[in-house]
């Protein structure tokens, strides 16, 4: 009886010896690494581009790895299996679980997942885009949020292209260099 004890205890002195070095280890391994978003939100107006910034520090390369973007603040049935703003997984878009509004206007940069920057591309914003925006590495148990406003008064740098519009006609030489910039080259 005794001796079935103490080899028992020993399993399990080893077993929770062993689990100790397991956590010590994941511990480490997690608490190395972190996301970082923005304090500060990105303001946009209606029709922008956008770039949400994301990025675990110091360098980590999340190619194989999944990433998670969520909006918090949206009611989603838990039953709903489109619950992401972007779910890259499998070293690809996800789009069975991203909800429809998202679907063809999010992106992650590939370049950028070597690296761990995450940061979110959402094209052609509108005002219900607005709001707080979160990703999540679930394999680091990190995430960080970034919020978005969309303001219809917002005056974008891209309205600088405004000028061209009221171009008077291009002189017959230099018609090639104004519409340069617009043009690819072939
Ligand atoms: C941007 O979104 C608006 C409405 O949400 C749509 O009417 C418009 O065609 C979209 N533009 C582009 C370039 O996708
Ligand atoms: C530009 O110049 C060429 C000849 O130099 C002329 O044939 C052509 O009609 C001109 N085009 C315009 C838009 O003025």
């Amino acid at each position: 009886m005794s001796v079935q004890r103490t080899e028992l205890q020993k399993v399990l002195h080893a077993s929770s010896f062993w689990t100790l070095i397991f956590c010590l280890f994941w511990t480490l391994v997690q608490g190395r690494y972190h996301l970082i978003g923005s304090s500060e939100p990105i303001v946009a107006a209606p029709g922008d581009d956008v770039i949400l910034p994301c990025r675990v520090d110091p360098d980590w390369d999340a190619v194989e790895k999944t990433v998670e973007w969520s909006k918090p603040d949206l009611e989603v049935d838990p039953s709903d299996r489109q619950k992401y703003v972007f779910l890259y997984r499998s070293q690809r878009e996800d789009r069975h679980m991203m909800m429809a509004a998202y679907i063809e206007r999010t992106s992650l940069s590939s370049e950028g997942l070597k690296h761990g920057d995450v940061s979110l591309r959402i094209r052609n914003v509108t005002l219900k885009d607005s709001g707080r925006f979160r990703c999540l590495i679930p394999t680091l148990r990190t995430d960080a949020e970034v919020r978005l406003v969309v303001d219809p008064d917002f005056v974008s740098s891209t309205a600088s292209e405004t000028p061209d519009l009221i171009h008077p006609e291009p002189q017959n030489e230099t018609s090639g260099e104004s519409t340069g910039d617009k043009q690819p080259h072939l």
